[in-house]
């Protein structure tokens, strides 16, 4: 079995394959072959890559023959001539806004599995590249706030006087949020969490935040399937803007991750709410790829409006290469073992498998993915 990692496009940083991993693979019998440069935007040379064992060419040398491709963003099925029919490709293959790849990857026979639809179930969580990089995201979002902030984050009491505390506000308690709030507090700021699911209320405190929530409301709850949000009632909605108006105010730092899936991000934070903050705080916009949860974000830069900085964040992973492509290609390897039949030297997938069918997008030339359909 040959495993193929290809070097990703222009602008990103990440790899689907670290040292670790190739040795992993290579211990189970697998033959690795790593496209030049593939490693370098997460500062791993292509020496590393065969020091673990793995060979080095372009990128028709690393195809020829290949059973699995991983990579972490599919590339175009033009881009991938070469490659066996029946091929595994796995990676994060954005599969809702990249139709016409897929359709691609079905024509040319390969075995499509797209990595962040994997089911959110404890048997999965090794292999979550949503968690994974979601994570990493929800620290450098406060990093990049405290770059922005033109004041300290921890109190201070020096000669000279004190520096008060930032106030820091989280709004989305997922994966994400939970990270800002650890991070934030860890850089000594007054920390509080809202979440439209009434679990999340524990989670904030138990890493000593206080929790702002909506009380007395019908479906408060908020949970949809999956563990995921559910939109909510117009009902709920009115009395989340008048809890967060009178909050937000006080606010230095707001961190937002609210998303719903197959929803556009839900707008929490209006244009007045906005004016109502100190001039000099910053708000960042994690969900300002699916839409924003702020009025007037704009994805991929930083805008400012009544005084008040909005970054509008995007793929805050990739600032974190390294540590991003290790945890993303551990992903992708825990997945592959985990099918890994000994005896036939590769990964077997079962139709009937809950995450196989959760994250095959083409199979034998179609497209069989139901959310495809
Ligand atoms: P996400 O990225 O879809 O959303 C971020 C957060 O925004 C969620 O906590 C959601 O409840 C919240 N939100 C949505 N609408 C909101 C609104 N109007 N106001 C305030 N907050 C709002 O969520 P993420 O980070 O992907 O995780 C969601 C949950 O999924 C986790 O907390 C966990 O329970 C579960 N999970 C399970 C995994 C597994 O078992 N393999 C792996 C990762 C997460």
């Amino acid at each position: 079995m040959k495993i193929a990692v290809l070097k990703e496009g222009a602008g990103e940083t990440r790899c689907a394959a670290i040292p670790e991993t190739v040795k992993k693979f290579v211990a189970l019998g697998a033959e690795v072959a790593v496209e030049r440069g593939a490693g370098a935007g997460a500062s791993i040379p292509d020496s590393e890559f065969e020091t673990a064992g793995a060979k080095l060419g372009d990128r028709g040398e690393v195809l020829k023959g290949a059973g699995v491709i991983l990579c972490v963003n599919g590339p175009d099925a033009k881009d991938l001539a070469g490659a066996a029919p029946g091929a595994l490709l796995v990676g994060a293959l954005d599969p809702a806004g990249r139709r016409d790849a897929v359709d691609g990857y079905a024509k040319a026979g390969l075995d499509a599995l797209a990595m962040e639809w994997m089911p959110r179930i404890t048997r999965a969580q090794s292999m979550d590249i949503l968690s994974s990089q979601s994570n990493l995201a929800g620290y450098k979002a406060v990093v990049d706030a405290a770059n922005a902030y033109k004041r300290a984050f921890p109190m201070m009491m020096t000669a000279a006087g004190t520096v008060s505390p930032a106030k820091a506000f989280v709004m989305g308690v997922g994966v994400a949020g939970l990270q800002a709030i650890a991070t934030a507090r860890r850089l000594g700021a007054q920390v509080s969490a809202t979440d439209v699911r009434s679990a999340t209320r524990e989670q904030i405190q138990s890493l000593g935040a206080k929790p702002i929530f909506v009380e007395n409301v019908a479906g408060i709850e908020g949970e949809g399937s999956g563990g995921y949000a559910a939109e909510m009632s117009p009902e709920y909605q009115k009395a989340q803007a008048e809890l967060v108006s009178g909050h937000i105010a006080k606010q230095d730092i707001v961190i937002t991750t609210a998303l719903i899936p197959g929803k556009p991000a839900p707008r929490l934070i209006s244009d007045a709410q906005i004016a109502s903050m100190r001039p000099g705080s910053v708000i960042v916009d994690m969900a300002a790829g699916a839409g924003g949860n702020v009025e007037g974000t704009v994805a991929g830069e930083t805008v400012e409006k009544h005084g008040v900085t909005i970054i509008g964040a995007a793929n805050l992973a990739r600032s974190l290469a390294a540590d991003a492509s290790a945890l993303f290609a551990r992903n992708l390897y825990n997945f592959l073992s985990a099918f890994w039949e000994k005896d036939q030297n590769k990964p077997v997938l079962p139709d009937d498998d809950e995450l196989v069918k959760g994250i095959r997008l083409t199979h034998g030339g179609k497209v069989v993915h139901e959310r495809l359909s």
